[in-house]
């Protein structure tokens, strides 16, 4: 706390209020008892001005287009880290030892199996079910099944069911994607890594052996990095108002899927790479971008802007790279890398989104290299709620852990009808 004060409030009823400090960022004017002091509620829907809580996890600046997770560079960790290394840091705030890294990958490897009965769950969905839809159901179904960890004031329980969201995220997944084409559902191999394994489930069937693609492997562990956490991100913020009224872990993580799911949010991958199969050509890019500029025509370019990115998103820069290794490595020249590239050129020297400060964010190329992989469109935002649980799962057991915690509960600015007495339906006029 600063000896900083701001002073707020209307018609000559001005208080002062404390002005908290971070260890980084903006400082922040503690409002708590602004209303109890003015008898007025502040405005601020979609949370521009506010923080929601206090958290020592991701820190964002995103004028400079800095994200750092517990104060370690995201390019750093998708350069060096392993995701369980990402994990671990995310729940436990440190870089793990070795031995600590160990112990945590091997529990992890414990928890990849699913309850068996959770399979016959799966085939009460059609099979054209949106994996995200099946993913809601399914994680939601996870409290009914593991009763001895939903206990959420026991912090050993609350570590088990992070535990288990982590490690059973890739078997949930990769179920929904092999329901959806009619394969077999494939069992966990735990003497693979986190993402060898989840590929394997995906891609590998029964009948033959799966070897992982090193560069797929490698592209894969670096999306899961860069989407590990987002600060209070619309989903994140869905999962800690879920878990402020006690819900239990599989019940809150399930919230954060739905939300996840728009596509303003997660959907946005998805929805970019189908904007640019749509464009086609780099020819066609000029007529699409005149589209986004047209304050009458709904449509934005995906992929594109940020809530709070007002410069390059610097997970963007890493998937950009990483579209170009796969693709090399694969052999594919896709139309789609040089339209990306391209609309990206064009649209970085237009005023319009110069000056609204418009760059391309995470989800302009990761859509790119899940497509070139192999995966189907409606997979993308999955492989995105598989990545983010870990940071679910940590912003969630810090919120319970602190003390200052509270139900989420907003209020409003009321503009419906005023008091108003029944009118029986007969004389209604
Ligand atoms: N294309 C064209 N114009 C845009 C775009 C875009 N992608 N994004 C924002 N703008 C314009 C808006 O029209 C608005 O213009 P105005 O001031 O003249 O009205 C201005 O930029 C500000 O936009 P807002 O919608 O007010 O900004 P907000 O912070 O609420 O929205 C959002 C951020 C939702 C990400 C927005 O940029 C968007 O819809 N982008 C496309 C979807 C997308 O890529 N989402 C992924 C986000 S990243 C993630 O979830 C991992």
């Amino acid at each position: 706390m600063t000896d900083k004060t701001a002073t707020l409030g209307a018609d000559g009823n001005n208080q002062a209020f404390p002005v908290l400090e971070g260890t980084v960022g903006p400082e922040v004017v503690d409002i708590r008892k602004f209303y109890g002091q003015t008898g007025m509620f502040t405005y601020d829907p979609g949370f521009t001005s506010t923080a929601s809580c206090q958290s020592a996890i991701t820190y964002i600046d995103g004028e400079k287009g800095i994200l750092l997770h517990r104060g370690y560079p995201i390019d750093q960790l998708a350069e060096h880290s392993s995701f369980m290394e990402v994990c671990y840091l995310l729940v436990h705030g440190e870089l793990p030892k070795r031995a600590e890294l160990d112990r945590f990958t091997y529990t992890i490897s414990r928890h990849t199996m699913l309850h068996e009965q959770l399979s016959t769950f799966y085939r009460g969905f059609r099979r054209d079910a949106h994996p995200m839809a099946i993913m809601c159901g399914v994680v939601g179904a996870l409290s009914a099944f593991y009763h001895d960890s939903t206990d959420i004031t026991d912090p050993e329980q609350r570590m088990i069911a992070s535990h288990r969201l982590i490690a059973k995220m890739p078997t949930i997944a990769a179920m929904a994607y092999k329901y959806s084409i009619g394969q077999p559902f494939m069992y966990p191999d735990n003497s693979l890594s986190y993402t060898g394994n989840f590929l394997r489930m995906t891609f590998g069937v029964p009948a033959q052996p799966y070897e992982v693609n090193p560069v797929i492997e490698r592209a894969m562990r670096r999306i899961f990095i860069l989407h590990a956490d987002h600060e209070q991100n619309a989903s994140t913020s869905t999962v800690r108002l879920a878990g402020s009224s006690g819900a239990n872990p599989f019940a809150c993580i399930a919230a954060g899927i739905a939300c996840l799911w728009g596509p303003a949010h997660g959907g946005a991958n998805e929805a970019a790479l189908n904007m640019l199969r749509e464009i086609g050509t780099p020819v066609r890019i000029p007529e699409y971008i005149a589209r986004a500029k047209d304050k009458d025509d709904p449509f934005r370019l995906m992929g594109f802007g940020h809530r709070v990115y007002k410069n390059y998103d610097p997970r963007a820069k890493v998937m950009q790279e990483t579209a170009a290794e796969v693709l090399d490595d694969l052999g594919i020249s896709d139309p789609v890398l040089d339209t990306a590239r391209e609309l990206e050129r064009i649209a970085l020297s237009d005023d319009y989104f110069v000056e609204k400060k418009l760059y391309p964010n995470v989800d302009f190329y990761s859509g790119v290299i899940l497509n070139a992989i192999g995966f189907p469109t409606e997979m993308f935002t999955a492989l995105f709620a598989l990545a983010r649980t870990v940071g679910w799962v940590a912003q969630w057991n810090e919120m319970i852990s602190d003390p200052e915690q509270k139900i989420g509960r907003p209020r409003q600015l009321y503009v419906g009808a005023t008091q108003r007495d029944y009118v029986p339906v007969d004389q209604r006029g």
